[in-house]
Parts: structure tokens; sequence; C-alpha cells
């Protein structure tokens, strides 16, 4: 029997370094976008493509991440006393009402696989998607996961984001070589945690975007220390392509590597700009900006 996926896990107990001191106390994922955490830009993501279920892989700061998707009911009291209803409504619509959240503890970053290896229990027999929140990735119509999603659903094998990088950058990614087979999609021949510039396969870069079949697990179990000492899901990727199918597939959109701080700042600035409440106004005030 096919099987639909329902269920989305989001690491977000990584320790955020180089966001340091701003991830002291809140994870890298609950940085604003303007006036929404990336964490919610992933959420939102995630209910667009037919998930139902976010089961999330915090860490020592998880409050902040189960806080913002709870009820909050003295905030909601106190804006009804207030008559701020338009407030208290976008409030209310952060979490739309069938979606249900698991919060579950990684009790030290021991790697994106063991990361995800914790949800293995929620996760059960199903395909599943990992949404990275750090990768933000906007669009005009169709969300990234759900043309993965869809993707998944011609092939019925995991299927990975990508997109080229400067042949410069491949260290910071899991790098795949991939052999065509549709436009904009390649089946995965070979894939490797940051290779230097000098050694990848190609600048075909997987971002924060899988969706994987639950083979994965047994995969990540048998998954040593990698790149950076950690348990990799590339290498646990890697060693899935052996016995199964997986896809490649370059998804239409802009991906901002938020989890770099350049990366945040251009991600800031163009969604202010796409913002309907400040835009024009932001627009304005940088044509005219001055430093002194
Ligand atoms: P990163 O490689 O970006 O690491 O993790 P990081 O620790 O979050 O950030 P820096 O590099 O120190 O600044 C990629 C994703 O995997 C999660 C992170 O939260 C992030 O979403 N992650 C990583 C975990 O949940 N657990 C881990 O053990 C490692």
């Amino acid at each position: 029997m096919k099987k639909a996926v329902r269920k989305a896990v989001f690491p977000v107990a990584g320790l955020g370094t180089r966001f340091l001191p701003a991830t002291k106390a809140s994870p890298k994922e609950m940085l604003p976008i303007v006036d929404k955490p990336l964490i919610q830009y992933a959420v939102e993501e995630a209910v667009e493509a037919g998930i139902d279920l976010m089961v999330f892989i915090t860490g020592r700061s998880k409050n902040a991440i189960t806080d913002h998707f709870d009820k909050a009911y003295e905030l909601e009291t106190e804006l009804e006393n207030r008559g701020k209803s338009e407030t208290l409504e976008l409030l209310r619509s952060i979490l739309p009402p069938h979606v249900t959240c698991v919060y579950i503890r990684q009790a030290e970053a021991l790697g994106l696989g063991h990361a995800v290896n914790c949800a293995k229990a929620v996760i059960g027999d199903e395909p599943f998607a990992v949404i990275l929140a750090d990768d933000l990735i906007v669009h005009e119509d169709t969300g990234g996961l759900k043309q993965m999603v869809k993707v998944f659903e011609q092939n019925e094998c995991s299927v990975l984001g990508v997109e080229r990088v400067l042949p410069e950058n491949t260290q910071s990614y899991g790098i795949v070589k991939t052999s065509p087979v549709a436009d904009r999609l390649g089946q995965v021949d070979l894939i490797v945690e940051k290779p230097k510039p000098e050694v990848a396969p190609s600048n075909l870069a997987v971002v924060g975007r899988y969706i994987l079949t639950p083979a994965i697990f047994d995969k990540i179990a048998h998954t040593t220390q990698g790149a950076g000492g950690e348990i990799q899901l590339t290498d646990a990727i890697a060693d899935l392509l052996k016995d199964e199918k997986v896809l490649a597939y370059e998804f239409h959109g802009k991906r901002y590597d938020c989890g770099s701080k350049m990366g945040y700042l251009i991600a800031t600035v163009e969604q202010a700009l796409r913002h309907p409440e400040v835009g024009v106004d932001f627009l304005e005030y940088l044509e005219n900006l001055e430093l002194h």
C-alpha cells in the first residue's frame, strides 16, 4: 500500500555556534526573519505539503520552540481584554487545529543523523520529511517541500532537495553526483559530506529538505562518527544508496542559508522588502540610506 508523507522531523538541537551569543538561551531556529521565527516558516511549508505531525528534536533550550507552538493563555486573554482581535487571530493561526506537535529531546548534539534517529519511534514504518529550518526557502506559488512530496508520490523513493552552489563552497554541504532522470531531477550515484572543492564530485548541494524512507533508521544505527566527529545523515544516505534508489530534486524557489550571518541578513532584507506592511517604506529607507 502506498504511504503518504504525513510526518516531518525538525532537528532544532544544534549548538548554533555561528550565532552566539544570540543562540545562548534560544535555538537559532527561533531567530526571526522580520516578524516570524525561522521555525514557523518551516512549519508552514510542511503544513502546505500535507504534513500533520510535526516532530521537533530539541536540545538544551527547548522551551522557546515548545512555547511558540503552544497556546499562550495569558497573552491571549490580555489581547482579548485590550480588544486586539487581529493580533489575537494572528497568534491563534500559528498552528492549524489539525496539526499535532511532538517534542523529543536530543540529550547531546551528536550530529544531524543522530538527531533524526531520535524520531524513529514516532515515525515508525512510514516515509517522512526532514526540514532544517535554518534553510529558508521562499517561493512564488508552491513551497519547496510540497514540490518534493510530488516527486516522492511519483517515484516512491527518498528525495533530497538540492541546489547548485559555488564550487568553492562545497565544503559547507553534503554534495551529490547524479545521473539525469528528468528536468531538475537526478538519481543519486554518490553523496559525500562536506568535500573540499578539489575532490567534490559536483557542486550540487543537499540543502535542508529531505524525504526519506524509514529504511534510513537502520542505516543511521550503523553509521559511525563522520565529518566533525558527528553522526552524519549524509553518511547514512550514502549507505541507503546501496539498497534503494534516491533522487535529487532541484526545487523551484530561492533558498537563504540563515545558519550563516550573511545568509540571515540577506533573508531579512529581502523578506522585509517583500513584506506587505513595511516593504515600500523599507525600500525607501534603503534607497536613502547614508551611513556616517
Ligand atoms: P548545523 O550544521 O547548522 O549546526 O546543523 P548547528 O550546531 O545548528 O550550527 P553551528 O554550525 O554551530 O552554527 C544543521 C541542523 O541540524 C540540527 C541543527 O539544529 C540544524 O537545524 N542539529 C545538528 C541537531 O538538531 N542536532 C545535532 O546534533 C546537530
